[in-house]
């Protein structure tokens, strides 16, 4: 296939990202429609794409003839949008979570089992090219046996942030800070470990965005089958988005994210250091990273090749059973809980 016929459901803060990754794809994408409940948000991202058509109906865009649809909505409708697309016959790269819960993920990944379309999810992240290097070396075993890991998150989100129709409710967030934001560290900790996670202690309060229904901190210990413990914090009343970090620590070395930057320590061997080729903060909000137009590159270059699109939707769900895990022992008092998914 030379060329894709592309549609976009959800015109909202982070279909900016997919409008500049789009723009600079257009040798081989054509985005034929952009759908959003609001008609006008729809309109702007149309007008970046001559022929593009603007609808505030997602029928519109199921009667279309596409080979992918990007599905950018609040997190509790990505189920009905991208089973909507898969039964229509169009492949699914979503973004994250993939689904609010497991029930949602397994009937999503029934759906493109059953409809033979590719369901893929998006955790940009993991295209850091440090985070590529972590993973190579640690499957190399070059970090010897992993004994642990740490991610911190401490971000700002004004009550304002919060003022929308879906953000802060357990019903269509899903969640507060984990879900939403910490998702993310989680994922890489995930990807990086490499086996499963087998119990999760976590707390989860509300103590500054007291507006809100959600968590807006947490903290867990997250044991993983190989025995390494993880630490996970979060929280989003900070003064500022600081840099995000996660460490991942062998018994011969570690790794460390800071922000888009990761800094490797093995044993025997001068520290060094691998800079994103990219400007994390090229055009956008700088926490997004800049990795979207990666991932997005090689969902279309493996539809083209005939492979597995990434992130592999059970893959995504394993993640989404971590912060769900997170939720169901902070809601029972700190219980330690097996993830509902492995
Ligand atoms: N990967 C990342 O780093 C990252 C960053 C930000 C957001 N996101 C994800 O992107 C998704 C959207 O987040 P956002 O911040 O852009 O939210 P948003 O509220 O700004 O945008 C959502 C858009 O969906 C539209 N919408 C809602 N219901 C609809 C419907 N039934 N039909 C058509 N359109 C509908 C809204 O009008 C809105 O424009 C979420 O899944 C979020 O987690 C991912």
């Amino acid at each position: 296939m030379d060329r894709f016929r592309v549609g976009v459901i959800g015109c909202g803060r982070i279909s900016a990202v997919y409008k500049s990754a789009f723009s600079a794809m257009l040798d081989s994408l054509d985005i034929v429609i952009a759908v959003d409940k609001v008609r006008e948000r729809a309109e702007a991202f149309a007008s970046a794409f001559p022929g593009c058509i603007a609808s505030d109906d997602i029928e519109d865009l199921l009667r279309m003839n596409l080979d992918a649809v990007h599905v950018l909505t609040p997190h509790f409708l990505h189920r009905c949008h991208v089973e909507a697309c898969l039964e229509a016959g169009f492949n699914v790269l979503t973004e994250k979570p993939i689904a609010t819960t497991i029930a949602d993920g397994e009937s999503m990944i029934q759906t493109a089992e059953r409809t033979g379309r590719q369901l893929g999810v998006i955790f940009q992240n993991r295209y850091i090219e440090g985070i590529q290097e972590a993973r190579r070396l640690i499957g190399q075993g070059a970090l010897g046996e992993l004994r642990g890991a740490w991610s911190h998150l401490a971000w700002h989100r004004p009550p304002s942030y919060y003022q929308c129709d879906w953000k802060g409710s357990w019903e269509k967030e899903g969640g507060g800070v984990v879900i939403d934001q910490a998702i993310h560290s989680i994922d890489l900790v995930r990807y990086l470990m490499g086996c499963p996670v087998e119990e999760i202690q976590g707390h989860i309060g509300r103590r500054i965005l007291t507006m809100i229904e959600v968590e807006d901190e947490a903290d867990a210990a997250i044991r993983f089958s190989n025995g390494a413990v993880y630490v996970f914090s979060a929280c989003n009343y900070f003064i500022e988005n600081s840099p995000i970090r996660v460490c991942v620590e062998g018994e011969k070395g570690s790794v460390l994210l800071t922000e888009s930057v990761v800094d490797i320590v093995l044993e025997g061997q001068k520290p060094y250091r691998i800079d994103p080729s990219l400007d994390p903060g090229d055009g956008h909000v700088r926490y997004w990273g800049n990795y979207h137009a990666v991932q997005i590159r090689d969902f279309y270059s493996r539809l083209r090749a005939g492979e597995k699109v990434p992130v592999d939707p059970r893959d995504a769900l394993r993640t989404l059973a971590v912060v769900l895990g997170i939720y169901e022992s902070g809601k029972n008092g700190e219980v330690p809980v097996r993830p509902g998914y492995i």
